[in-house]
This record gives C-alpha cells, sequence and structure tokens, in this order.
C-alpha cells in the first residue's frame, strides 16, 4: 500500500499537532480537519504539506468529501469530559464519530486507519470515557476492507501537555490541594515517543489490526506525579491526598457546578467519570514502545524544563487552550 496523503481528525490537538510535524517532515502530505480553524491555525498553517481545513466533522457527507484522496486516516478525536454526565457526550465524540469516520473510509476505498484509544479501553469499562474508546477501538478492528491499528497509550507528557500544564496551573492558584484518588497509576509516556511509534506502524504491514498499549518505563501514582509537579514549579502546597468517600463527593461537587465550568467555557477539573476510570491503574503489561524506542523519554528528563517557566497569566492561558476536551 502506498502512502501519500493522510487524512487527521483531532490533528489540532497535543498529539495531533506533534505528530503531524513529524509526518509532514517524513514526506506525507496532511490535511486535518478541524471545528474550528482560526483558533489552531497559528499552530499548524505554517507546516509545508499541511492543508488546516474547518468543516463538520460529524457530518458524514463532509468527512467524506474532505478525505477524498487520502491513503490513510489518523483520528485523534478524544474527550475526556462531557458536558453532561449520562455518556452521550462521549458516546457523540468517540463511537458515533468513529462509525462515521469507517463509513467515509470504506466509501473512499482508503484501507489504512490509525485510532489513538486509550490504555484499559473496553467496552464493559469502569466509565463511559473508557467504555466508549474500548467501543470506538473495536468498531475500528471490525470494520470491512480497513487495515486498522489503534493505539492505547497512559497519560501523555511533553510541552503543551494537558496532564501536567493543568496540575501546575491549579497548584499554583490553590494554597492547599485536594487530590482525588491519589494512589492510581500511571506509565507517563513521552509525546515523541508515541508519534513515532505512530509514524513506524503506518506503513509496515506487521502493525495491522493490531492494538499496541504504550507506557513509559516509569510507574507513578497520581500523587507522586503531583508532587513531582510542585518539585518543578519550585512553590510549596499543602496536598491532602483524599480516601476514596471524599475523592467521590468532590467528583460529585464538580459535576454539580459543571455548567459554570461549560459557561466559563474551561474544562472541570475533575468528574465522576473521572472518578471511575481512575478505579484502574493505567499502566500495562503488555507495553509495547520497546518495539519503537529503545530509550524512552522520563519526565524527570523533560517536565521540568516546560513547567517551570511559565507565567500565572500563561498558565491559564495554557489550562483553557488544553481544556477544549469537552462535547
Ligand atoms: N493526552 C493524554 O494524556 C491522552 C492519554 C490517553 C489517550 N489520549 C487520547 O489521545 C487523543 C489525542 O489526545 P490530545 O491530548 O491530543 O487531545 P486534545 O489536545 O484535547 O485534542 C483533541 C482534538 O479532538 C478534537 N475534538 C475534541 N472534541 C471533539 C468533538 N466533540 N468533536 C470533534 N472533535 C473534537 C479537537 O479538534 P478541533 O478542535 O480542531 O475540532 C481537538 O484538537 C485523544 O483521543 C485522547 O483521548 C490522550
Amino acid at each position: 500500500m502506498i502512502i501519500k496523503t493522510i487524512g487527521m481528525l483531532g490533528g489540532t490537538g497535543f498529539v495531533g499537532r506533534r505528530l503531524a510535524n513529524r509526518l509532514v517532515r517524513r514526506g506525507y502530505r496532511v490535511k486535518i480537519l478541524t471545528r474550528d480553524r482560526e483558533r489552531h491555525k497559528e499552530d499548524l498553517i505554517l507546516l509545508p504539506n499541511l492543508d488546516l481545513i474547518e468543516t463538520n466533522i460529524h457530518s458524514e457527507s463532509y468527512l467524506t468529501e474532505h478525505l477524498d484522496g487520502c491513503d490513510a486516516v489518523i483520528n485523534l478525536v478524544g474527550i475526556l469530559n462531557e458536558n453532561g454526565t449520562n455518556g452521550e457526550g462521549f458516546k457523540h465524540a468517540h463511537v458515533e464519530l468513529t462509525k462515521k469516520v469507517i463509513s467515509a473510509c470504506q466509501s473512499l476505498d482508503i484501507k489504512r486507519l490509525l485510532q489513538i484509544s486509550a490504555l484499559n479501553a473496553d467496552p464493559n469499562g469502569p466509565s463511559h470515557y473508557l467504555k466508549t474508546k474500548g467501543e470506538a477501538e473495536d468498531l475500528v478492528h471490525a470494520a470491512e476492507g480497513i487495515y486498522a491499528t489503534s493505539f492505547r497509550p497512559s497519560v501523555i507528557f511533553g510541552p503543551e501537555d494537558s496532564f501536567f500544564n493543568r496540575f501546575a496551573f491549579l497548584l499554583k492558584i490553590s494554597p492547599i490541594f485536594p487530590l482525588a484518588c491519589p494512589n492510581a497509576r500511571f506509565a507517563p509516556v513521552y509525546i515523541d515517543d508515541l508519534t513515532s511509534a505512530m509514524v513506524q506502524t503506518m506503513e509496515n504491514k506487521d502493525y495491522y489490526g493490531q492494538r499496541l498499549d504504550i507506557c513509559g518505563n516509569e510507574t507513578y501514582t497520581l500523587e507522586e506525579l503531583v508532587r513531582f509537579t510542585l518539585d518543578c514549579l519550585g512553590i510549596k502546597r499543602l496536598i491532602v491526598p483524599l480516601p476514596e468517600i471524599l475523592s467521590r463527593l468532590l467528583a460529585l461537587d464538580f459535576d454539580f457546578w459543571g455548567f459554570v465550568f461549560n459557561l466559563i467555557k474551561i474544562e472541570k477539573p475533575f468528574s465522576m467519570d473521572n472518578f471511575h476510570s481512575l478505579q484502574v491503574d493505567s499502566v500495562s503489561t503488555k507495553n509495547t514502545l520497546q518495539q519503537f524506542v529503545e530509550n524512552p523519554v522520563s519526565i524527570k528528563a523533560v517536565a521540568p524544563g516546560y513547567l517551570n517557566q511559565l507565567s500565572y497569566r500563561s498558565d491559564y492561558m495554557k489550562y483553557r487552550q488544553t481544556s477544549r476536551r469537552t462535547n
């Protein structure tokens, strides 16, 4: 299969921007479909061989129109929280959209599809996030005539990530920091290690049909990661690890005030769905990163560099920017 042009959905986000850069450098032509070209044009428009196209990606006919001419598609659309709490937002962004992407690929005879899922994605998972990510993953692997590879990363870090940057912002503005689910475990993976793996699989038949867990080499509890963030910032805060019952109450509280976050257009810092996702550790015994990267980058090697140089204002702007992950 010869791949020259790649269509991307969700290509304007943290992972997508970095991946698009790498693909362009490898000589691919990239078409990113976005809901809002104006918001992203500064980040992406200057890349050669990259078209940033504003369209309604939830319309199958527009998808088909704009993916025409592509030899492969990468679907990176994902949200961590929905506006409501009944799972419909997750279903819309993860499952319904994936169905339309598959349909568009089939009608255009595009055979190669890369899907970003999440570690522990499972149709029977404990949260709407993990369930719908799992359903979407199953759909791409069951699709007739499509060679799919799905990527199941733990939390991803790198400049402009939503994880460390968000905690950095919240820690700076809170003298006392109540931390829900402090014992949840993660194996953070560096953005460039993930995108390197994605690019290496693009034209490699061995990865057709594979579901790849992608983790860094080190595992940490959430509390360790938050304390690490604090060290990088060089500030002192009282972190209060919450037991399960108080973690639940905090989640319920944020869900209750969710409409306020919707009004000011930022993502709520925590939700009941996040609480449910955190009941399964984001670590894996089937990590495949070593197939692609010899020495994965650790958080200690790069996170201090991008965490200790931000002002309050740029933190807030970054927090808003990385808070787009709602339906
Ligand atoms: N970051 C992590 O730690 C992490 C960990 C595990 C898995 N993942 C998965 O990796 C993928 C990329 O993550 P990311 O951190 O790059 O996310 P991100 O920065 O939030 O970007 C996601 C992109 O998806 C699009 N999008 C968001 N909501 C949408 C909706 N309702 N309908 C259509 N498009 C929508 C947006 O594109 P437009 O605004 O241009 O339309 C956005 O740029 C996601 O699928 C995520 O679930 C991320």
